[in-house]
């Protein structure tokens, strides 16, 4: 394996910045539709207590205005499965803020509830094709040694993007003009743009060159990306690795939709069985309960007394930003099982003593403190272990030939759990339905305590592996056993210690320290 440069890893993390995008984009909504400019213009008349100058728009209007945004999403996401695979990764992920700019003039030119709808739909479509590509594109680019650290650099720039969008908000939302929402929404197009033009620079996916049998094309980039001349050793290593894999599997398996669901329940390695585990993952980070305080946060606080609400939302959201740089240490010294299972009981603790204390001590300041300490200790949680290790995972469990799509499909689901989660929240909490209050986090306690069952029966080990590897391992052992099994053998061939010599000295040597340091934790 070549040795990571400092340009090599800047190089691919690079892409990351797409999260900025999916942060800002799902954050500045909230503090938009709270804006006096924007209730008196895409408002109706109203006696509501929260109306400005006598006008608010309707409650369908503000669940269609934020939620269709995941609709888009989801399609965009489905969508980028397929373009992918045509056009290129990085063609794709440009396309995508194209699709998103176009949104972004509809929501800008919008003083109609109507227009702004399409406009979200639309740059839904262009978070969808970001948002599913760029973990495609950081997986393949990236060195194996670093892989988790540089997609867990995505959900460093997602949660930025939700800190900017709170106080680009915070800071336009006392001007009476339509300029206090239209500037939070035009800010977007920067991130695109950065984007956009950055990826142009950078090179194409090898993995996707191998998959058009344009292998020249595959050792450029890899040249590259590892700062290394085309015929070295450890680009020819590293290609012949790729190819020879890239052609047994496609071998066994076509790279069309269908695939994605073939080779039945029984066979740990079949597609269907990945494409469920990363839809499942996806899911689950969505019921560990996060946008909740995200999504709500502002609102929840203030209905259980709190009466610096916002201030609360801004903490939870800086504590999501300070704590996801530990994941970039944490995801390659433990591994991403470990993270997700400890990290889900954390959360859970978390969860479980706010809902206990909150209940039977409603409405007291000790309860009050421990909802914030508590949030607090909980986001850190999330921050450092599910935000990151999901999205790190589905990025290497699929075969090269399914990829694109078992991505996309994974990424679709975060997108439609995060719609139903957020639509359906409000009737859990507010006073009119269920108004649970604290109890409310008793819901995601148990919803965590499912996150650490699945994490621990149905999640492997895909540390320091090649993306290669990973087949291999998921055929031969279990997810429990996974992070003792070591590789043997490469795909391109070479006698079994030539080819751990050259080309997994790295992974294998981390694996085999830390199952040495770490017997007993191990399952
Ligand atoms: C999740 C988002 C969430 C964000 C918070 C992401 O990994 O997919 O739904 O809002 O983390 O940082």
């Amino acid at each position: 394996m070549a040795p990571v440069t400092l340009r090599g890893y800047l190089l691919c993390v690079f892409a990351a910045f797409g999260g900025i995008l999916f942060g800002y984009d799902s954050g500045y909504i909230s503090g938009v539709l709270a804006m006096n400019a924007f209730k008196q213009q895409f408002g109706n008349p109203s006696t509501a207590a929260d109306a400005y100058n006598g006008r608010l728009y309707q409650t369908w209007e503000k669940s269609l205005i934020v939620s269709i945004l995941s609709a888009g999403t989801f399609f965009g996401a489905l969508f980028a499965g397929s373009l992918a695979d045509w056009i290129g990764r990085r063609a794709t992920i440009i396309s995508g803020c194209g699709v998103f700019s176009v949104g972004i003039v509809l929501q800008v030119a919008s003083s109609t509830v109507s227009l702004l709808v399409a406009g979200r739909l639309i740059a839904g479509i262009g978070v969808g094709f970001v948002s599913a590509v760029i973990i495609l594109y950081m997986s393949e680019v990236a060195p194996k040694s670093v892989r988790g650290a540089i997609v867990s650099g995505y959900q460093f720039c997602i949660t930025i993007g939700l800190l900017i969008a709170a106080v680009v908000d915070n800071s336009t939302m006392n001007r009476m003009g339509s300029d206090s929402y239209r500037i939070p929404i035009a800010i977007q197009f920067a991130w695109a743009l950065i984007l956009g033009i950055g990826l142009f620079f950078l090179p194409e996916s090898p993995r996707w060159f191998v998959k058009r049998g344009r292998l020249e094309d595959a050792a450029k980039s890899l040249s590259i990306l590892r700062s290394q001349p085309a015929d070295s050793g450890f680009i020819k290593d590293e290609l012949a690795e790729l190819e020879a894999n890239f052609q047994l599997e496609s071998k066994n398996m076509q790279s069309g939709w269908l695939s994605c669901f073939v080779g039945g329940w029984s066979s740990p390695n079949s597609n269907l069985r990945r494409v469920m585990l990363g839809m499942a993952l996806q899911m689950m980070q969505q019921w560990t309960g996060v946008n909740f305080v995200f999504y709500y946060g502002t609102t929840f606080f203030k209905t259980v007394g709190l009466k610096n609400a916002f201030v609360i939302s801004m903490i939870t959201t800086a504590v999501n930003v300070g704590s996801t740089p530990l994941s970039f240490w944490t995801v390659e010294k433990f591994g991403r099982r470990m993270l997700l299972i400890y990290g889900a009981v954390g959360m859970l603790i978390c969860e479980f003593v706010i809902a206990i204390v909150g209940t039977v001590d409603e409405g007291s300041k000790a309860a009050s403190m421990c909802l914030i300490v508590f949030t607090c200790f909980y986001i850190f949680f999330f921050a450092s272990t599910w935000g990151p290790a999901a999205w790190v995972v589905i990025g290497e469990i699929f075969p090269l030939p399914i990829r694109a799509k078992g991505v996309a499909l994974s990424t679709a689901s975060n997108w439609l759990w995060n719609f139903v989660i957020g639509f359906t929240t409000p009737y859990m909490i507010d006073e009119q339905y269920g108004n649970l209050k604290t109890k409310v986090f008793f819901v995601w306690g148990a919803t965590c305590t499912a996150c650490v069952v699945f994490a621990y029966f149905l999640v492997p080990e895909t540390k320091g592996l090649s993306l290669e590897q990973v087949d291999n391992m998921l055929k031969e052992t279990s997810p429990r056993r996974s992070s003792k099994w070591l590789p043997h053998s490469t795909f391109a061939g070479h006698g079994e210690t030539s080819s751990l010599e050259s080309t997994d000295k790295a992974g294998v040597r981390a694996r085999y320290e830390e199952n040495i340091s770490q017997p007993e934790s191990k399952v």
